[in-house]
């Protein structure tokens, strides 16, 4: 893997006790003990209102979509963790989404900051299903709505209230190796795409 290559690991909740932050921040340790530089980042750090196209013309993007478009422009590969809302992706992730789809320089072609990166995507979710029928969802959106590699490979954590050890590794062992796999998948998919 590239030494190059830096991944961003982001979740679509901002709650204090988020499995998909913990399963985020997981991503972002596995990825660092092999040697791949790597940042978590919070999306309840990026507060933006609800996107309004009044407010955008008046205004413009908030500050905070610009922030976070800036994050990800330093990192090549990008992983989400996405909680299932009613099988669909949630309002934070599509908001901040929708906004970061909206900050453009003059000269720049749309959506650019998405179609040059590679995305990995997972779920957790205290359900049995862990989340995996709204990834579909966050797949549609990311994929065909703003132009991204996301990489086939997925991940979900089921009954996630129980799923995670102290060391806050998961305690299916075969489903840490599956996560620590799609990570050097990222990490290659990456490499390959920006370099
Ligand atoms: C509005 C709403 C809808 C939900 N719908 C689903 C669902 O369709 N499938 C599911 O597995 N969990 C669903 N849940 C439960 C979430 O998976 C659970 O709240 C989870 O902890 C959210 O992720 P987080 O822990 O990262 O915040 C829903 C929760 C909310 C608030």
């Amino acid at each position: 893997m590239s030494e190059h290559v830096r991944l961003l690991f982001l979740a679509g909740s901002a709650r204090e006790q988020s499995f998909n932050k913990r399963l985020a921040r997981l991503g972002a340790d596995i990825a660092q003990a092999n040697g791949l530089p790597s940042t978590f980042a919070d999306l309840g750090d990026y507060p933006m209102p609800l996107y309004d196209g009044d407010l955008e013309a008046a205004e413009g993007p908030p500050e905070t979509a610009e922030q976070l478009k800036n994050l990800l422009l330093v990192h090549q590969g990008v992983f989400i963790a996405c909680p299932e809302y009613n099988s669909s992706i949630t309002p934070l992730l599509k908001n901040s989404l929708d906004w970061v789809s909206r900050v453009r320089a003059e000269d720049e072609p749309p959506l650019q900051v998405f179609k040059t990166r590679v995305f990995a995507i997972g779920a957790a979710s205290p359900g049995g299903y862990g989340g995996i029928r709204g990834l579909m969802t966050v797949r549609q959106v990311l994929q065909i709505g703003l132009g991204a590699l996301v990489l086939p490979g997925q991940v979900a954590v089921a009954r996630a209230g129980d799923a995670f050890g102290e060391d806050g590794h998961l305690t299916d062992k075969g489903l840490q190796d599956m996560f620590k796999r799609l990570i050097e998948d990222l990490a290659v998919a990456a490499t390959k795409l920006t370099h």
